[in-house]
């Protein structure tokens, strides 16, 4: 059974499918239609869903409201929850502030990308309101970075952001103490941490509950955020028999910061793990703001992003630059592998049948290390990777000590680029060596061509990101890119 707020109201649910969406459990289920369908697949931001989450001291917790796409989120990831829909916006027949401010700046045409629109704002308000948004321009395009208008355009959206905050009370800030009560009591259910659905959705609490799960059901699939995985439900109609959500699981959902390194578990989710990132490796979270979307970031984990191994996931280059280790877990116990050692062939791991990854450990850096990080894809927000680029380097006078370089989208896997390494080895980082390092690439890479970039264009932008850490790393041209908000498009 699933228990969840919907809105305010209490709900349980049994016989849910694994693979049923929040999408379709409104829309087919609910018939409540407001929420929208546009690509089912993460894309378009019109399914957009407030998430409200209990955080912090479990015994004084507080909300959290996040966006997230329905279309891909799974119906039964929602116990323990409330689930905020478009139709419960209004109250007391007034219009939310942000709905009001949409009617007022005229930031609606043809409506459909609007519910969408208005639920990504609803989040962005109450974080405001709460201090964990920006109020600024900023923080209304990140909270805007995941929705597609195609007839109003952003200016008047833009707008009734801004407008909306001239007011600054609404009916989830006041009811917000006993919605968190309604999900305490949820969350106290006996046996709510096991739960199992009849169609074999399993929602294991620690790591040994989700080892003995794979072990009794090794043909189940983990999901985590299901931004990679939701899509082969709603694109491909894969009806899996046995999922088991690990977005429950203690081990996986800590992040610790240690004094040597980021421990984060594989089902932290990039929203989540940016800011502890950010302290101690600027580049990485940057990197994040070019990541899918903030309704992707805000579900997505770099667990997934790993067990997923694509060779054009974006967090792998960088883990490899940093020589991160995975700890992978099953019932016979744990064993920790590196990063580079990790990908095996194209979409394939060492993973064995029965083990996850627990979770990634990342060295931090000592003061004579550095660490760029450039991601260039078509559009700046919601974009895949062509090329995706990592380098960490150790410096003496300019002098390459020691040096990494992680790539996505050069390969059939993440891979370090050796032969690049190994042309930059104790030569000073200098022009001269970076244009010999140019020429190491072609050993190292045959990039493929596909609809993202050819392989000509790839093997060129590699070899101008190398120019370019250059010449930032030696404060040239660092005027020029910081325009492009740190990573590159
Ligand atoms: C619109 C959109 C935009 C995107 N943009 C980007 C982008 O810019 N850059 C990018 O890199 N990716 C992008 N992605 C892909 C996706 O968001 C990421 O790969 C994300 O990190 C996947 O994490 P998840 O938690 O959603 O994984 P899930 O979909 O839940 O799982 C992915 C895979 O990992 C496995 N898995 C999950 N957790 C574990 C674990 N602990 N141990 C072992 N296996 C596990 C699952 O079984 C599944 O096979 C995008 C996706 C969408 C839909
Ligand atoms: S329908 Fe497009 S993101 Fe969900
Ligand atoms: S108002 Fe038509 S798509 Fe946005």
């Amino acid at each position: 059974m699933i228990q969840f707020l919907l809105n305010d109201q209490p709900t349980a649910l049994e016989h849910v499918a694994p693979s049923m969406s929040v999408l379709q459990y409104l829309r087919t289920v609910l018939v409540q239609v407001g929420t929208k369908e546009g690509c089912a697949a993460g894309d378009c931001g019109a399914c957009t869903v407030v998430v409200g989450e209990l955080t912090g001291d479990p015994q004084n917790p507080s909300l959290q409201y996040k966006a997230v796409n329905a279309c891909i989120t799974p119906m039964a990831s929602l116990h323990g929850k409330q689930l905020i829909t478009i139709e419960h916006l209004q109250h007391q027949g007034q219009l939310h502030p942000v709905q009001q401010a949409m009617v007022d700046c005229h930031g609606s045409q043809c409506g459909f990308c609007t519910p969408g629109i208005v639920m990504s704002l609803l989040a962005w308000w109450l974080g405001v309101q709460r201090g964990t948004a920006a109020p600024d321009r900023h923080g209304i395009e990140l909270a805007l970075s995941g929705n597609l208008c195609r007839c109003t355009g952003y200016q008047p959206i833009i707008q009734a952001a801004e407008q909306s905050l001239r007011l600054c009370q609404d009916h989830f800030l006041q009811h917000q103490q006993e919605v968190v009560q309604l999900l305490q009591a949820i969350q106290g259910t006996p046996g709510a941490e096991s739960l199992r659905t009849e169609r074999g959705f399993y929602r294991p609490g620690t790591a040994s509950e989700l080892a003995r799960l794979l072990e009794a059901h090794p043909q189940a699939q983990l999901v985590a955020g299901a931004t990679d995985l939701g899509l082969e439900f709603t694109q491909q109609l894969h009806q899996p028999s046995k999922l088991i959500y690990t977005g429950g699981v203690k081990e996986l959902t800590q992040l610790q910061d240690t004094p040597d390194q980021v421990i984060i578990g594989a089902a932290v989710t990039y929203s989540s793990a940016q800011s502890t990132l950010h302290q101690h490796f600027p580049a990485f979270a940057d990197l994040f703001n070019r990541l899918g979307s903030l309704q992707i970031r805000n579900q997505g984990t770099l667990g997934g992003n790993v067990a997923n191994a694509s060779p054009i996931g974006d967090t792998p280059p960088v883990l490899l630059a940093l020589n991160a280790t995975l700890k992978l877990t099953s019932i016979q116990g744990s064993r920790h592998v590196a990063i580079a050692d990790f990908f095996t062939g194209y979409r394939q791991t060492v993973l064995r049948t029965g083990e996850f990854i627990e979770a990634i450990m990342i060295p931090k850096l000592k003061a004579d290390e550095t660490l760029q990080v450039y991601k260039i894809s078509k559009r700046f927000e919601d974009d895949i990777s062509a090329v995706c680029m990592a380098i960490w380097m150790r410096r003496e006078h300019n002098v390459v000590q020691a040096v990494r370089i992680g790539c996505g989208g050069m390969a059939a896997i993440p891979k370090r680029a050796k032969a690049t390494e190994q042309a930059l080895l104790g030569k000073p980082f200098s022009e001269t060596s970076i244009n010999l390092a140019k020429q190491a690439l072609a050993q190292d890479f045959q990039p493929i061509d596909d609809i993202r970039a050819s392989a000509a264009y790839r093997l060129a932008v590699a070899g101008n990101l190398l120019t370019r850490a250059h010449l930032e790393l030696n404060q040239q041209g660092v005027s020029l890119f910081a325009e492009a908000g740190g990573t590159s498009q």
